[in-house]
């Protein structure tokens, strides 16, 4: 499968309200973006797709939801003040900095020809703040770069609290900040996004094993929401790409328009984390087995996702064009649970005689499924606008519908149509839609 053009799909989102550039109306805030109506809806929904599978359906992973404004402490235990930077040079003619990775032996993508690099300089990647009404030393804060630590520091707590024993599972979805060098390409990379990252607590014996089941279980939740499998890899880090904290790193990767980029790695944490917060809390970290008498550290299996680029893998494998009646359309084939509206209720007319009806079954629907309703322009319109938008059926209440009780199922894939009563819409949709 070729990658899809990322044009398309940026404009897509901009027209239809999924993305917008961050503060546009003042020109734009570099590679800040906001999501409209339906982009946060699907943010949402790929959210809610990984605590679903990451937590809701096991029994050995809780969620928690940490403070994104941490201390220093944390941040030097965890090793992020003195290794969490980037290597980066400046252009001496254009005087723009690039991360040194990206330029090589090639010419500055600015000034072209005639340039010249500095020596590459450390960049540490975390934005610091204050805390209070006072600057300076004891009041400097910092943004969380993941949301990992929330984990780390918090594992003591949920130990005791969770009635949890290794191998489990804490695990988070939230906001994370780097001062990225080059941010770009849509919402690839950004310096404000998401994250949804499970730390995996085991026992040293079991880290290898776990790590496969991680990178294998992580690469088909992908493909079960829909991306083609072609469309990904595992690509296994070299020594010298390691974060400070990993033994070993795996990235899954998609066919994006500029070639393979990351969606998730799952790393090798080992004990670093928990034993350099035992250390510089003086506090323990471990695990004590009352069965084998054995106190020991767990060892840390890592699968850390970005929601951001996610969804932008998802609009990117689902955005297609094809022929109905003749007719070119644009159709986003998202999994039901990733669209924004798994429903559109469609009155027929405008009509008093019909409104009513629709908005009761719009009302019945949206107990389960969230629905959009839409009553402008001609019903054919109104179609290819959900089709664009991904929705993945259409219910058209129509004068019949006041007569016989029934309604029109329309579906977004093969556009074939169904009459079905609406007394058992729910039941039907539940079949459907596999929930
Ligand atoms: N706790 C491990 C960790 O943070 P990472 O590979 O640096 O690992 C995990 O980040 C995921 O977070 C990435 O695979 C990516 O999906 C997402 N991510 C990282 N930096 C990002 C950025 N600047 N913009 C958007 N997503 C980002």
């Amino acid at each position: 499968m070729p990658a899809k053009d990322l044009d398309q799909v940026v404009n897509l989102c901009k027209r239809r309200g999924f993305v917008y550039p961050s503060g546009e109306i003042y020109g734009g805030f570099r590679s800040s973006y906001d999501y409209g109506p339906l982009g946060s809806l699907m943010l949402r929904n790929v959210k809610e797709a990984w605590v679903r599978t990451m937590v809701q359906q096991r029994d050995d992973v809780v969620l928690i939801d940490a403070a994104i404004l941490g201390a220093p402490q944390v941040f030097e235990a965890s090793g992020h003040l003195s290794n969490f930077s980037d290597p980066l040079v400046d252009c001496t003619v254009c005087k723009r900095r690039f991360r040194q990775d990206q330029i090589d032996d090639r010419d500055c993508p600015q000034s072209k020809k005639g340039c010249e690099f500095t020596d590459a300089r450390a960049f540490n990647l975390m934005f610091k703040t204050h805390a209070g009404p006072v600057e300076g030393e004891g009041a400097t804060v910092y943004l969380r770069p993941e949301t990992a630590q929330g984990m780390f520091v918090n594992f003591a707590n949920v130990l005791q609290t969770s009635r949890k024993k290794p191998p489990f599972g804490i695990a988070q979805v939230g906001k994370s900040f780097r001062n990225e060098i080059t941010p770009g390409n849509f919402i690839f990379r950004t310096r404000e996004f998401e994250q949804m990252e499970l730390e995996f607590f085991v026992p040293p014996s079991e880290s290898a094993q776990w790590y496969d089941y991680w990178c294998k279980s992580r690469l088909q939740w992908y493909i079960d929401y829909g991306i083609p499998a072609e469309m990904l890899r595992i690509r296994e880090h070299a020594k010298d790409e390691l974060s400070h904290y990993s033994a070993g790193t795996s990235d899954i990767e998609f066919l994006f328009p500029w070639g393979w980029g990351e969606l998730e790695g799952i790393a090798q944490r080992t004990d670093y984390d928990l034993k350099q917060h035992a250390e510089h809390s003086r506090q323990k970290l471990e695990y004590f087995d009352q069965s084998t008498n054995e106190r020991y550290v767990p060892y840390v299996v890592e699968p850390a996702a970005g929601a951001n680029r996610t969804m932008a893998a998802f609009l990117l494998a689902a955005y297609d064009e094809d022929l109905v009646n003749d007719e070119p359309r644009t159709v986003l084939r998202l999994h039901p649970r990733l669209a924004p509206f798994q429903i559109a209720v469609l009155p027929l007319s405008k009509k008093d005689t019909l409104m009513p009806l629709a908005k009761k079954i719009h009302a019945m629907l949206g107990m389960r499924y969230m629905c959009d309703f839409d009553e402008t322009q001609a019903i054919g319109r109104r179609y290819r606008r959900q089709d664009e938008i991904g929705t993945p059926y259409c219910v058209t209440v129509d004068f019949d519908s006041l007569e016989d009780d029934s309604v029109t199922i329309r579906e977004r894939d093969t556009t074939a149509q169904s009459r079905v009563k609406i007394d058992v819409l729910m039941s039907e949709f539940s079949q459907r839609l596999g929930y």
